[in-house]
């Protein structure tokens, strides 16, 4: 088994070590050959004799050698391993390589999407890339530690659920055993959420896969990661406070710093007058050089917006609470576009990185909610009449919010799309990244789920 990893060899000055790895590159002196030897940690010098002439680039080798300190003028201060070479005694090639059809040695920035996402096993082998994915694993890991030292418990919801308006279309999924009905892939965790507050669990996270039908764009996809949480008994205050704790602990951990804090609020209104828009940038020309991360609060939107036709729909949340001083006017359906949400959004660098609300947790207040954006009361019983009867049994007062990790990524790493923070992330055009879905199914798999194809 391997157990040692390149970053770790520095230490090692005078030790024999036994180190696996790709060939990263070869330096052929005729009598000498150099090799920079590459794991998910670095690259490290190796010398070796006429044997390792065979070696080509991506081949997957094991070396047995004595860890030398490198002369002063021989030390490479570009790598982590630059004070020290490895001269090899004992070389086993495991895996040969191929020439590979995109070079993975530059940032990859300038390769085109389809190749990088069809080879995206090489394509991750990318330092970049690879470093991207790591601080992935850590922040969800810091995210995970923080939040249950809080008190927090991390509950797994369906994935073949209900569909949820969450504002986007839904992914369907036919049913075997009952033709002709249909899962959805949950656009988030929102409704199950609620109902672990009705089942008293007070404080809930999950790091949640949610799926919605949308256009893609550069900061949006069909599949997104979602920190999502959801409390009882707190105000809005009380769960903003508690995610700027999360959120400042886990990036400054990270070696980031933060502009402002606590975070400044703005309102929605301000907002649109200041910017333009409900996010925003405020970095200085001098921030964005040194990587800094501007975060704020946007808080006091509108409830409802006019639809095209001239009704009613939500502008971020069905299933909030309006502010308190206009839940008189919900209840009776009175002055709906001045009505404001109790919905906070966190925006960084220009991204909407965040969001959530104090919920409507009386089953009056969603039930309204819902008969404003023109829903006949069958209608809402149908799709939402499970909620309802759980408000009716003890609901206590709850909020939450979810970030979306890979927004969190992009403005951290301060990549300009999505695909950059994901391991195996779509194309454009919502093709799977290596294996080319979605694709066909046989006429059996159609059958059996009751399906037929309309040409
Ligand atoms: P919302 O829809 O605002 O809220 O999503 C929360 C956060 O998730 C991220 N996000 C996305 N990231 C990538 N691709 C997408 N298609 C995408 N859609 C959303 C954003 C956004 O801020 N249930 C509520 C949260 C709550 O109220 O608790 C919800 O999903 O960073």
């Amino acid at each position: 088994m391997k157990n040692m990893f390149i970053e770790e060899i520095v230490g090692k000055v005078g030790e024999e070590v036994e180190l696996y790895g790709w060939v990263d590159s070869k330096r052929d002196h005729k009598k000498i050959v150099f090799i920079d030897l590459r794991d998910r940690t670095g690259v490290v010098q190796i010398v070796g004799g006429e044997e390792f002439k065979q070696l080509s680039s991506e081949d997957v080798i094991y070396i047995k050698g004595l860890v030398k300190k490198r002369p002063e003028k021989l030390v490479n201060p570009k790598i982590k391993t630059g004070t020290v070479e490895i001269e090899a005694k004992e070389l086993k090639i495991l895996g040969k390589s191929k020439v590979l059809p995109l070079p993975v040695n530059t940032e990859g920035y300038d390769i085109d999407e389809e190749v990088r996402l069809k080879y995206r096993y090489l394509d991750l082998r990318r330092p970049r890339m690879t470093r991207n994915i790591i601080l992935r694993s850590k922040l969800i890991r810091l995210v995970r530690e923080h939040l249950t030292k809080k008190g927090f418990i991390e509950i797994e919801t369906p994935l073949l659920t209900k569909s949820t308006p969450e504002g986007s279309r839904d992914f369907l999924v036919p049913s075997r055993l009952h033709p002709g009905k249909f899962y959805a892939l949950p656009q988030s965790p929102q409704q199950y959420k609620q109902l672990l507050m009705t089942a008293g669990f007070e404080r809930y996270f999950q790091i949640a896969r949610c799926i919605r039908d949308e256009d893609s764009r550069a900061d949006r996809g069909f599949e997104h990661t979602q920190i999502d949480i959801e409390m009882s008994f707190v105000e809005r205050e009380d769960v903003m406070k508690m995610d700027e704790e999360l959120i400042t602990s886990v990036v400054e951990e990270m070696g980031y710093k933060i502009k402002q804090k606590p975070f400044p609020m703005i309102t929605y209104q301000e907002s649109m007058k200041k910017y333009g828009a409900d996010k925003f940038d405020m970095r200085t020309e001098e921030d964005k050089k040194n990587g800094i991360l501007a975060f704020a609060w946007v808080i006091d939107f509108p409830f409802f917006e006019k639809t095209d036709t001239g009704g009613w729909t939500f502008t971020h949340n069905p299933f909030s609470a309006p502010l308190p001083k206009y839940k008189e006017q919900l209840l009776k359906k009175e002055n709906i576009g001045g009505i404001l949400t109790s919905q906070y959004d966190l925006v960084c660098n220009g991204y909407e990185v965040g969001g959530g609300s104090i919920r409507g947790h009386e089953p009056q207040t969603l039930q309204a909610v819902f008969e404003i954006m023109g829903y006949k009361k069958e209608e809402i019983v149908q799709k939402f009449g499970h909620m309802l009867e759980a408000f009716e049994y003890g609901t206590p007062p709850h909020g939450g919010l979810a970030h979306g990790i890979e927004r969190l990524l992009m403005t951290i790493l301060n990549e300009k799309y999505l695909r950059e923070v994901v391991a195996f992330p779509m194309t454009s055009g919502g093709h799977t990244s290596v294996m080319d879905a979605p694709s066909e199914v046989s006429d059996d798999q159609l059958k059996e789920v009751g399906l037929k194809i309309r040409k």
